[in-house]
């Protein structure tokens, strides 16, 4: 029975969840929300928007927003960062290694950095003074979600999709061990699921 019975009634991971912070059907309204902000904020740039999207954890956000994006604002080009902050588990120090650098020269470009979650803030402001040092003719943050109760440090982040407790969430490019990141909505993992592996 098992794995049939899973796939019949739902996903592998919905048994794993306890509760669900942000359904699918929000999501894709905030992202279009965004979108549209974002394209009439900018509707006069010439040379188009370059999205950095911080690896892995936004590929989502990227996939849906770009697309969103395309269809109502200017255009875009993609870039690719991956960092990770030297820290233990599940919180950040804000030391912060870069892992895949940007391909290209960003100089005088409209940089729209596009962040799955701003927690400590530690992450991004790293981030947002190694792409400052690039001289871009400006640097702005999207984030789809944000937990404003555990700010250690204050980004402007222009743009947030959603405000959430401060509790570790998966799914929608979150993951825990690498796992959950498929996942349409966004949710809290069950205390067995920590317990287990
Ligand atoms: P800081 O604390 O530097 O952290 O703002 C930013 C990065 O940490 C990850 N992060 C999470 N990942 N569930 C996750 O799966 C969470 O609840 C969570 N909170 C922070 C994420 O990669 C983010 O960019
Ligand atoms: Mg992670």
């Amino acid at each position: 029975m098992g794995q049939a019975k899973a796939m019949a009634d739902g996903s592998w991971y919905d048994t794993d969840i306890d509760h669900v912070i942000i359904s699918e059907e929000q999501i894709r309204e905030k992202i279009d929300e965004l979108a549209k902000q974002v394209a009439a904020d900018h509707a006069d740039v010439k040379d188009g928007i370059l999205l950095v999207c911080v690896l892995k954890g936004a590929v989502m956000f990227m996939a849906d927003f770009a697309r969103s994006l395309g269809r109502q604002g200017p255009s875009t080009e993609m870039e690719f960062m991956a960092v990770s902050s030297y820290g233990q588990g599940t919180t950040s120090s804000g030391v912060v290694r870069i892992l895949k650098d940007l391909d290209r020269d960003i100089t005088d470009r409209h940089v729209l950095v596009v962040e799955d979650i701003v927690d400590s803030g530690l992450t991004l402001s790293w981030l947002m003074k190694y792409l400052e040092s690039r001289s871009p003719a400006s640097v702005e943050v999207v984030a789809l979600f944000r937990k404003p109760d555990a700010v250690k440090v204050q980004v402007p982040t222009k743009y947030v999709g959603f405000d959430i407790p401060n509790e570790f969430v998966v799914g929608y490019g979150l993951d825990f061990a690498e796992r959950y990141r498929e996942m349409p909505y966004v949710g809290v993992l069950k205390p067995e699921v920590y317990a287990r592996s």
